[in-house]
């Protein structure tokens, strides 16, 4: 996995492929190996640079390089006993057939165990090891915010909070942490609708979640669908809907009438089994938002919720593989997306309707500076203050960063005259 993203494949895909491959894995083999692809992905500016250092030259195969990065991230991130680590990725080494390369594997670890102190001082001096980033997002976040960035860019290489939203219409927050109480989960409330949970589980383990109690939703996501005002009756369109989150957030909080965009047919799948599970109702269309004319009946909405595709930037913790991934050249090209998004959106909403945009970005170029030129473009626009919608989460002027309890994501609110 690890060498399928180091190669340019999303590490989603890359977990497809690799558990086709091997259907014979238990869950908890599964769950391990998850865990070291990610991990080693996390930490991935670090590794390298330990590697760079520990190696006389470069290696020429993937697969022996990526063995090494995992057994690195082993050693130097988890409490799995350095003598196992060692003696396993020498095994791992022949079973992938790279017998000549046991003897270097072996050094290598045992030099890096031997030397660690020294090399942990000299890595730490190249800030893509220090914070496990690329130099270019380093800087940008540096140069967007000078007081915050070194926080944004730690949080990023944590563990994400697992959140899930109850839903008010079946439970109260207080009732569900009874249940999870009784179930000896542990767990806290933040703000209105979400709960923490302390451990992370697959969702269909979470108590509640098959029987449409709760759904797996970031904290600051759950923002999105009480900062719409809805009220009962309103013709709503989430724009970006799938899987459904927000969609059926809305839903679960008033009776509107929602059409559910999108334009990945099996992405929308998963809004129509969402909905299923939680047994409420959307329209769902398959279709491209910047191009209105094929999929809009004319009937204009009283709320939109945009929920574009973004660099993804304030969820990096949860898609390690996009540090890695994504060019400093990717997010001007998101932003035109997003632009396009919103002027073609912007004549589908009724006068006086309200647009909300959101990204799970923390760049200004996909944020305040694409609302800024909005603002520009358009004259029949009013840029809301948002409505304190949750005590527990503070939304400065809209951008949310990245911390313990919720992930980075960005709202503005527009109405239209
Ligand atoms: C951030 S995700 C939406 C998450 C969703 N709102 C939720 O809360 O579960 C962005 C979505 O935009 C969709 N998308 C990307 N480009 C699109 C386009 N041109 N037209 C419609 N949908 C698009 C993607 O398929 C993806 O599902």
């Amino acid at each position: 996995m690890l060498r399928g993203v180091l190669a340019g494949r999303s590490l989603d895909a890359e977990l497809v492929s690799a558990w086709r491959r091997h259907a014979q894995l238990d869950a908890r083999s599964r769950a391990a190996a998850q865990d070291l692809a990610y991990g080693a992905l996390r930490f991935y500016g670090r590794l390298h640079a330990l590697l760079e250092v520990l190696l006389r030259k470069p290696l020429e195969d993937a697969r022996l390089r990526a063995l090494l990065l995992i057994a690195l991230y082993q050693l130097d991130r988890t409490r799995a006993a350095p003598h196992a680590v060692v003696d396993h990725a020498v095994r791992a080494c022949k079973a992938l057939g790279l017998t000549s390369a046991m003897g270097l594997v072996n050094a290598v670890l045992r030099n890096f165990l031997r030397l660690r102190p020294a090399l942990n001082t000299r890595v730490q001096r190249v800030e893509t090891a220090r914070y496990s980033h690329p130099q270019w997002w380093i800087d940008k976040l540096r140069a967007q915010y000078p007081a915050h960035y070194a926080a944004v860019l730690e949080a990023d290489n944590t563990r994400p909070p697992l959140a899930v939203r109850v839903n008010r219409r079946r439970a109260s927050v207080a009732e569900y942490l009874d249940r999870l109480a009784r179930h000896r989960v542990r767990a806290e409330a933040c703000g209105a609708s979400a709960v923490l949970l302390e451990k992370p589980l697959p969702a269909e383990r979470i108590p509640g979640w098959a029987e449409g109690l709760v759904s797996v939703q970031d904290a600051a996501a759950q923002l999105a669908a009480p900062m719409l005002g809805l009220v009962d009756g309103m013709r709503v369109l989430d724009a970006c809907a799938a899987p459904g989150g927000k969609a059926t957030h809305a839903l679960e909080l008033s009776d509107v009438e929602l059409t559910a965009l999108d334009n990945d047919g099996a992405r929308l799948e998963r809004v129509r089994s969402n909905l299923e599970r939680l047994r409420l109702e959307a329209h769902i269309v398959c279709g491209d938002v910047r191009e209105p004319a094929s999929w809009w009946d004319g009937a204009l909405f009283d709320r939109i919720l945009l929920d574009a595709p973004c660099s993804a930037s304030g969820v990096a913790r949860r898609h390690p593989d996009i540090k890695w991934l994504r060019r400093q050249t990717d997010i001007a090209q998101f932003a035109q997306t997003q632009s396009r998004m919103l002027d073609a959106l912007w004549q589908t909403l009724a006068s006086g309707g309200k647009l909300l945009y959101a990204t799970c970005s923390v760049f200004h170029e996909e944020n305040h500076e694409q609302v800024a030129r909005f603002l520009e473009r358009h004259r029949d626009v009013t840029r809301l203050t948002l409505p304190a919608v949750d005590n527990d989460i503070q939304l400065p002027a809209g951008q949310l960063l990245p911390d313990r309890r919720h992930d980075g994501f960005f709202y503005a609110l527009l109405q239209k005259a």
